[in-house]
C-alpha cells in the first residue's frame, strides 16, 4: 500500500516531536513535510531543534529518526498543499486559527490545537467514544466551503476523563462529575512553557482557561453529534512538577446504583467503538483498571500501551454524592493527549473513507 504523505505544522514543539516519533514507522502514513515558525524555517530539522545555548531540543527518549533529522523545515504558511494528503497541526491556538483554515481549503487538517474545537460544525473526536461524530465534517465542508476539513483532538485533560466516564455513561448514566487534575509541565509546551523556578518543589493551582475547556469538551465528546451531554462537570486544574502524564481525581454521581466491583468490571471490559479497535495506534485496552491502592502512579504507569491507555485505580464508593463513586486516573498528555491521539483520529477518518490519498484516486 502506498503511504499517505503527511505534513507537520509545529514540528519542533513538544507535541510536534511526538508526531515525528509516532509517524516514524507508521503503516499508513509517512511524514514528508515539516513546518515551524520563521525562527526554524530554512534550517534542517536537527538544526531547527537546537536551543540558543547549543543544546538539542529533542525532548523524547526515542532516537530522532535520521531521515527526519536532515529534512528541511519551512515556514508555517509555506507548505505546498499539492505535495500532501494530510496536515497534522501542533501549533498554539492563535497560529492554528490563522493557518489551519488555509490548509483545510484543500486538505484534511488534524490538529492538537484548541482553535476550532468548539465550532458547531467541528467534531471533537475521541474514536473509541464518538466515531459517528465524524459526519459533522460534511456540515463543516458545506458551511466553510472547504475541500478538506479541520478535526481537532480534545484537550489532554479531557481525554482521560471522558474515556473513564464513557463506560459509566453507557451503562449507568452520569449526572455529575467533579474532577481535580494534577497536570504535567510538558502540557504547557516549550514556548514559553513553565519555568523551572516556578514549578520545582511547587504546585501551581491555576492553569488559565483550562477548567472551562475541560468542562465543555467532556460534555461535547460524550454527547450526541449536535447536543452536548447533559451531565454537570466541575473541574480544578493544577500544574505539578511531573514531566509527562496527567493525574486526575474524579468524583462521579451516577443515574443508577452500582457497586465498586461492577464499575471496575464495566471499565475493564469496555471496548469502545468497533472502528477504533482495529486502528494501528489502538491499545489492546482503552482503560486499564488497577487494584493496588498505590496505583496508578504517573511515573510508572503513563507509558502503558505506548501511552494510549487511561489507567484507573482507587475506585471507591462516595457517600456525599447520590450513587457516588470516586477514582484516580492517569493518562499520557503528549501521546494519547496530543500527537498519538490526533494520529488515532486520522487513522479512524482514513478507515471511514473521509481521508484519501490524492495520488491513489
Ligand atoms: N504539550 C502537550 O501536552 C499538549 C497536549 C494537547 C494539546 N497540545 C496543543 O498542541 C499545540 C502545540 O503545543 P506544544 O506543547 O507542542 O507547544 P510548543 O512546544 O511550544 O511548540 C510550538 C510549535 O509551534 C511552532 N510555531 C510557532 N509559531 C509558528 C508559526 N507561525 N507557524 C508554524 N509553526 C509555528 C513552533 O516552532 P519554532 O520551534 O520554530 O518556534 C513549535 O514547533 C498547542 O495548541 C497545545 O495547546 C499540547
Amino acid at each position: 500500500m502506498k503511504k499517505l504523505r503527511c505534513a507537520l505544522l509545529g514540528a519542533t514543539g513538544l507535541a510536534g516531536q511526538q508526531f515525528v516519533a509516532a509517524l516514524a514507522s507508521h503503516p499508513w502514513f509517512e511524514l514528508t513535510g515539516l513546518a515551524a515558525s520563521t525562527r526554524s524555517a530554512g534550517k534542517h530539522y536537527m538544526e531547527a531543534l537546537r536551543r540558543p545555548n547549543g543544546m538539542s531540543g529533542w525532548f523524547l527518549s526515542e532516537p530522532l529518526p535520521s531521515r527526519i533529522a536532515s529534512m528541511p523545515v519551512v515556514a508555517g504558511d509555506a507548505l505546498d498543499v499539492g505535495l500532501f494528503d494530510i496536515v497534522f497541526s501542533a501549533v498554539a491556538a492563535d497560529v492554528a486559527l490563522a493557518l489551519e483554515p488555509v490548509y483545510a481549503q484543500r486538505l484534511p487538517v488534524i490538529s492538537t490545537a484548541s482553535a476550532f474545537r468548539y465550532g458547531d460544525d467541528v467534531p471533537l473526536l475521541l474514536p473509541p467514544i464518538n466515531a459517528e461524530h465524524s459526519q459533522l465534517i460534511e456540515k463543516q465542508k458545506q458551511q466553510r466551503g472547504f475541500e478538506g476539513f479541520i478535526a481537532p483532538n480534545p484537550k489532554g485533560a479531557a481525554i482521560g476523563l471522558a474515556l473513564s466516564l464513557a463506560p459509566l455513561v453507557q451503562n449507568y448514566g452520569v449526572k455529575a462529575v467533579l474532577m481535580t487534575s494534577m497536570q504535567a509541565i510538558s502540557g504547557a509546551g516549550r514556548a514559553p512553557g513553565v519555568a523551572a523556578l516556578d514549578i520545582l518543589e511547587n504546585i501551581i493551582p491555576y492553569i488559565p482557561k483550562e477548567e472551562g475547556k475541560v468542562e465543555i469538551e467532556t460534555k461535547k465528546i460524550l454527547g450526541q453529534m449536535d447536543t452536548p451531554h447533559a451531565m454537570k462537570v466541575s473541574c480544578t486544574c493544577t500544574r505539578v512538577p511531573v514531566l509527562e502524564g496527567h493525574t486526575e481525581s474524579v468524583f462521579v454521581s451516577l443515574e443508577k446504583p452500582a457497586s465498586v466491583e461492577e464499575l471496575a468490571q464495566t471499565m475493564h471490559a469496555w471496548q469502545g467503538t468497533e472502528v477504533s479497535q482495529k486502528l494501528p495506534s489502538a491499545p489492546p485496552r482503552w482503560i486499564e483498571v488497577m487494584d493496588d491502592p498505590f496505583r496508578p502512579q504517573v511515573r510508572l504507569d503513563r507509558d502503558m500501551h505506548a501511552g494510549m491507555a487511561t489507567i484507573v485505580g482507587r475506585i471507591r464508593e462516595d457517600d456525599v454524592l447520590e450513587n457516588g463513586f470516586k477514582y484516580v486516573l492517569v493518562s499520557h498528555n503528549t501521546k494519547m493527549g496530543a500527537a498519538k491521539g490526533a494520529l488515532l483520529i486520522a487513522e479512524m477518518l482514513y478507515a471511514q473513507g473521509r481521508i484519501r490519498s490524492s495520488t491513489n484516486t
